[in-house]
């Protein structure tokens, strides 16, 4: 058995199909629109014209996230020896792990369940591995800084956007589905919270590393700006929920900065895509 197992080696079978989140940014029919048509976002939403096929796409993603998830947590119970040194594992935390491995192996049958629900099949939609590659870091506590704080809290924002998107187009099935999700995933990114603040409590500078892990990985986790607090945010950050979750009012602010600086990025990411296929570069 290997220690932190990449990413490329994760059991899928031949219905899954994998993909980078840059390179589907960079896809040709998108960066072929015009600037102001690519820049365009809107708020999930039934009343949108491919709202619907937009919510699927978002289900499929959370599918994946949920065995991601479910394999990161497992993963955090394995890699590291029992014990309260600074590359072991406590034993309370790996018990904290073990629920989280049966609730998200619960969210992966509800999530495959509800793709079904909503006319998908599995593979229809690209998997990115980004958030399985978070909870592969050697320390950790910056595991649960980038998996729990920031890939959790990401499952926040998701699961209540889903949930108003199903209570919006009146699918109770989807509301109350998301509605428990969402509570699960508030107690994960608790854990997450309580293990930073116990597990840092006399190391400063480990602290200040694992928040930094962590605003790295929540901006990656914006989507290029995807998941934010602008009015056409298609993912709204979702304040009252992180707070419950143990998160400060800065902490929020900080994301929702963070989300703005990945959406320029991405903007401008596209616009040299668009650039180099206008000119005939590779
Ligand atoms: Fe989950
Ligand atoms: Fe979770």
């Amino acid at each position: 058995m290997k220690h932190a197992l990449p990413s490329a080696e994760l059991a899928r079978d031949e219905r899954f199909v994998r993909n980078s989140f840059m390179a589907r940014a960079a896809d040709p029919r998108v960066t072929a629109m015009p600037a102001e048509k690519r820049n365009r976002r809107l708020p999930l939403s039934p009343d949108r014209a491919d709202g619907p096929d937009a919510a699927r796409a978002l289900m499929h993603g959370i599918f994946t996230g949920e065995i991601q998830a479910l394999e990161g947590a497992g993963r955090t119970c394995w890699d590291f020896p029992t014990g309260t040194g600074a590359d072991e594992a406590p034993f309370e935390l790996k018990l904290d792990m073990a629920r989280q491995c049966w609730d998200e192996a619960r969210h992966c049958e509800i999530s495959v369940k509800l793709g079904d629900w909503m006319g998908t099949d599995i593979g229809e939609f690209a998997e990115s591995t980004f958030l399985y590659d978070a909870a592969c870091n050697p320390d950790p506590v910056l595991r649960l800084t980038g998996v729990n704080r920031a890939l959790e809290g990401l499952a926040i924002d998701v699961f209540n956007t889903m949930r108003e998107f199903g209570e919006r187009s009146g699918d109770p099935v989807l509301e109350f589905c998301e509605d428990w999700m969402l509570a699960d995933e508030v107690t994960h990114v608790k854990m997450g919270s309580d293990w930073l603040r116990r597990l840092t409590a006399d190391d400063p500078d480990r602290r200040e590393r694992a928040l930094e892990f962590q605003r790295v990985v929540d901006k990656l986790f914006s989507i290029g700006g995807a998941r934010g607090e602008e009015e056409d945010s298609p993912i709204r950050l979702a304040r009252r929920f992180r707070e419950l979750a143990g998160f400060k009012t800065e902490e929020i602010d900080e994301i929702a900065e963070l989300s703005a600086e990945s959406r320029r990025e991405l903007a401008a990411h596209q616009e040299r895509a668009a650039l180099a296929a206008a000119t005939g570069e590779a």
